[in-house]
């Protein structure tokens, strides 16, 4: 825990992120009375805005239905500064401001704790760093520093190592806290629980009993406005590489020997490291067109012309250990789809023998968003005058089973977190080296043979070659005949 106090400097403070994202957290943590009693946020960023201009900004994306007052109480602890990512000028200016507000808190040595969040793009990210490092870190040493940033980590094995061996000088590993904010997400801190503290599941959990895993993520929006940063990386790069490897690897790891980020990370990485690089066969992507009403990816002003970035893609990862030799974990993630979703769809292996001839297979779900659900489906009697089974499912609907449920967002649980100083939740850089390490090649692969996207409309479910391909890995499609009764939270 931090003793004392904290100030949290934001960069890129007038910036989508901090304002959609940070500020809001910060602020229900503040509601909550979870930020240290003697906090300052100080925004920083290159616009130039005066503080009610700022302050405005900020309170933009906090709650209509929040009470006045502690919003008024939250924004006293807010300050603005302007000024450069990279001249010294600017970053002396910081600590000068940083240092008053904390003599003006009666900070003693030891509180004058500075939590460093970079909500930058790529290109100014080391700059801040190095800045930081040089001219705005604590002033004594029982102070602790520590310092948020926020992918990309790079766009490959290379750019990644370069960019970590960079860092390294300026913060070390333990002051650093990279953000996956899909670590925050309540579903996903659940996977661990889900697996290690039930006997019931935890011993099906492996290639004896699974026959595929399917991780799903659709969006229903494109990416406009944003075409500028996404063209330079993909969806595979936004948001596969990342946010779907991580809930696979938590899928996927064996049980660590105790709860500490370590432990935890330790067999992350090393299930990570038996993850294959993934081949070219093993890959289908796609580019989304207009439909009429809604503009196709290259429409878009911000995308170059005749870009083949892929706004799609289904990539099948194998995991080369005993638990899961044999079992595709396939990862599919695209924008401008048919609904909002992000699922984690368990298919177990065929009902053996013919007794209950034709019956489904069992699946687990687990639904990440929206409205958070685990199901199991199974087979049961048909009620009434028949013998024959039909598919259901035991049901944990979070809405219904938990009253008056709050769930926090990922990035209020993540700053948490980070004042907490505790990393479980956050990529460690060995981490990083292992994911790109399957991705890196068939990434290079797909650019230099300037390989299509196929086209698929917007606001529909994406290639049509995806129901062929997730066939090709003995995924069923088990809706025949059933349908989730809940269609209200489907
Ligand atoms: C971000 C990606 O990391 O995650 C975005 O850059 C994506 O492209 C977003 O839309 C999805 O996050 P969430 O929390 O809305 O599912």
């Amino acid at each position: 825990q931090l003793n004392g106090g904290a100030t949290f400097v934001i960069f890129g403070a007038s910036g989508d992120l901090a304002r959609k994202k940070t500020f809001p957290a910060l602020f229900r943590l503040y509601k909550n009375n979870l930020l240290p009693k003697s906090s300052s946020i100080l925004g920083y960023a290159r616009s130039h805005l005066d503080h009610d201009a700022f302050l405005e900004r900020v309170v933009e994306h906090i709650g209509k239905d929040e009470d006045k007052k502690t919003i008024d109480g939250f924004t006293k602890l807010c300050t603005y500064l302007s000024g450069q990512y990279d001249e010294d000028e600017s970053f002396k200016k910081l600590d000068q401001v940083i240092s008053k507000s904390e003599d003006e808190r009666g900070m003693k040595s030891g509180q004058k704790n500075r939590i460093f969040y970079m909500a930058l793009p790529p290109s100014v990210f080391l700059d801040v760093a190095k800045e930081c490092h040089k001219l705005a870190l604590a002033s004594d040493e029982k102070s602790v520093n520590r310092v948020v940033i926020e992918k990309p980590f790079g766009k490959d094995s290379e750019s990644c190592g370069e960019l970590l061996k960079n860092l390294r000088p300026l913060f070390s590993e333990n002051e650093t806290y990279r953000i996956d904010h899909y670590l925050g997400k309540e579903m996903v801190k659940n996977i661990m629980p889900y697996r290690f503290s039930n006997t019931l599941f935890s011993p099906v959990w492996n290639s004896t009993h699974i026959d595929s895993v399917q991780i799903t993520m659709k969006e229903p929006f494109g990416t406009e406005g944003r075409g500028g940063y996404f063209d330079e990386y993909g969806i595979v790069r936004d948001v596969m590489q990342n946010h779907l490897l991580q809930i696979m690897s938590l899928i996927a790891m064996e049980r660590p020997i105790g709860r500490d980020a370590e432990a935890i990370r330790d067999e992350k990485v090393k299930v990570l490291r038996c993850v294959k690089p993934i081949e070219l066969k093993d890959v289908l992507i796609g580019q989304y067109v207009g439909n009429g009403e809604n503009p196709g990816y290259l429409d878009d002003k911000t995308v170059p012309k005749g870009s083949l970035c892929a706004t799609y893609a289904a990539m099948v990862l194998w995991i080369d250990n005993e638990r899961w030799d044999g079992v595709p974990f396939i990862l599919k993630a695209g924008k401008a789809l048919d609904k909002a979703k992000v699922e984690v769809r368990v298919q177990y292996k065929k009902v053996p023998g013919s007794l209950y001839g034709g019956v489904s297979r069992n699946e687990t779900v687990m639904r990440v968003q929206p409205n958070e659900v685990i199901y199991n489906k199974f087979n049961n009697k048909t009620p009434g005058l028949t013998e024959h089974p039909m598919v259901t499912e035991m049901n944990l609907t979070y809405k219904e089973r938990f009253k008056n449920l709050q769930i926090p967002d990922a990035y209020e649980s993540l700053i948490l977190d980070v004042m907490r100083g505790d990393h479980s939740n956050f990529v460690r850089d060995d981490e990083l080296d292992a994911a790109w390490r399957i991705f890196t090649p068939v990434l290079h692969k797909i650019e230099q043979d300037r390989i299509k996207p196929e086209p698929y409309k917007y606001g529909t479910r994406g290639p049509e070659q995806e129901a062929r391909f997730v066939q090709r890995y003995g995924v069923e499609q088990l809706t025949e005949g059933y349908t989730w009764p809940k269609q209200d939270v489907e």
